[in-house]
């Protein structure tokens, strides 16, 4: 499950592919995107209708809520901020301590939980869906069955595949149109690189290696935060009271271990980690020198790496809301 750092050279800018890795047991269609669409803006995927996907996943936007935490179903404050959902096909593992080996099995995870969807009989959500007569025809159609739990994850998965933000000016740099950044841009992508961010942040998502030979869907790539403890901010931004991939595994070798995570449109996601406790970009290039890598950075420093940050923000596409299938004449919520 732990993947050591692979890839020690400080040089590892890359752009983002053109395509996303796609598992050979879900390919791809046309139905199956749509249809994934479609559950994502559902709010009966919620047992009392409150939640949809979008609603803390927000496309419109960078693909979050703009939360350090989410209020979910019935209520309930979710244990952790919820991560942007743009460029999420590059992720090898999912959530903030990668406890999720595919999109499916995170979907799965997701809709029983009990601070998000709230199924936690996730019998009577599929018992719902199968009295929507719309759903029942695109299950159908889709998968050539009824509506399943499974399938349901695929469709979902199939959808979020699609999530891209490609051509951010960065791309555009490392694709060789050297005027694409400015000086201070520049400089930031430098310190980048010489402060040592690199090391752990690099690749096509800056959240490690590339889904491929170096990393396989379903390894992660994990490092310790705070790196080092004992800086002002354990106490001022409670980042060590969760232990991550600890809470999930309970071995005392995993403590503070989290999933490096990506970087692609940062600009847009803030409040910062996984509790959401920096609420500026600022304050989290500050906090990452010196609780990774034990460096005071120099106000200009921290602001030519937040500029480079910047230029990390793709062309977010325009996702257009779904027709759901509707249940004429009467409401299926309890
Ligand atoms: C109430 C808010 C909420 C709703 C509704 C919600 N999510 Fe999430 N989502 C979260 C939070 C919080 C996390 C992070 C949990 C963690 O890391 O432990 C998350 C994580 C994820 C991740 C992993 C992201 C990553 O970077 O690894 C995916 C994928 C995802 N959600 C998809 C969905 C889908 C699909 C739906 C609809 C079925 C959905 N979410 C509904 C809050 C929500
Ligand atoms: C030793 C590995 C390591 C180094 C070095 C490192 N990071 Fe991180 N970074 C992480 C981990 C792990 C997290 C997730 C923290 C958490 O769980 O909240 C993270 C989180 C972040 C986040 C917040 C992401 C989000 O979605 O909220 C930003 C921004 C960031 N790092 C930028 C940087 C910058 C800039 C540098 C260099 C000054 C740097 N990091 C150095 C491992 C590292």
């Amino acid at each position: 499950m732990l993947a050591a750092n692979p890839v020690l050279a400080f040089d590892y800018f890359q752009p983002l592919p053109k395509d996303v890795p796609i598992p050979a047991d879900n390919p791809q269609s046309k139905a199956k995107i749509e249809l994934g669409k479609k559950l994502f803006f559902d709010p009966r995927l919620s047992v009392d209708g409150t939640q949809t996907c979008n609603g803390c996943h927000n496309l419109a936007a960078g693909g979050e809520d703009g939360r350090a935490f989410s209020i979910g179903h019935n209520g309930a404050t979710t244990r952790r901020s919820a991560p942007t959902l743009w460029n999420i096909g590059f992720q090898t593992v999912l959530y903030w301590d990668g406890r999720a080996r595919s999109l499916e099995d995170q979907f799965v995870d997701h809709v029983a939980d009990p601070t998000i969807s709230g199924f936690t009989q996730t019998d009577e959500l599929i018992a719902r869906l199968r009295k929507i007569p719309g759903y029942v025809t695109s299950f159908k159609k889709v998968f050539g069955t009824e509506v399943t739990l499974a399938s349901a994850a695929r469709a979902v998965a199939s959808f979020e595949r699609t999530l891209f933000t490609p051509d951010s000016r960065y791309d555009a740099f490392i694709r060789g149109e050297k005027k694409s950044l400015t000086e201070q841009e520049l400089r930031g992508k430098e310190l980048f690189r010489t402060v040592e961010c690199l090391s752990c942040h690099f690749g096509v998502n800056f959240a490690g290696p590339a889904p491929g030979p170096a990393l396989g869907m379903g390894d992660g790539f994990y490092e310790l935060f705070p790196n080092h403890l004992g800086t002002e901010y354990d106490a001022s931004h409670h980042i060590a009271d969760d232990q991550g991939v600890f809470e999930f595994d309970h071995d005392p070798g995993h403590k503070r271990l989290w999933r490096v995570p990506p970087l692609r449109n940062i600009a847009l996601t803030a409040p910062y980690f996984h509790n959401g406790s920096a609420r500026t970009l600022e304050e989290a290039v500050r906090m990452m020198a010196k609780t990774q890598l034990k460096k005071e950075l120099p106000n200009q420093e921290v602001d030519d790496i937040v500029a480079f940050l910047k230029t990390l923000t793709g062309k977010r596409p325009v996702v257009s809301l779904p027709k759901l299938p509707d249940t004429s004449g009467s409401t299926i919520f309890p």
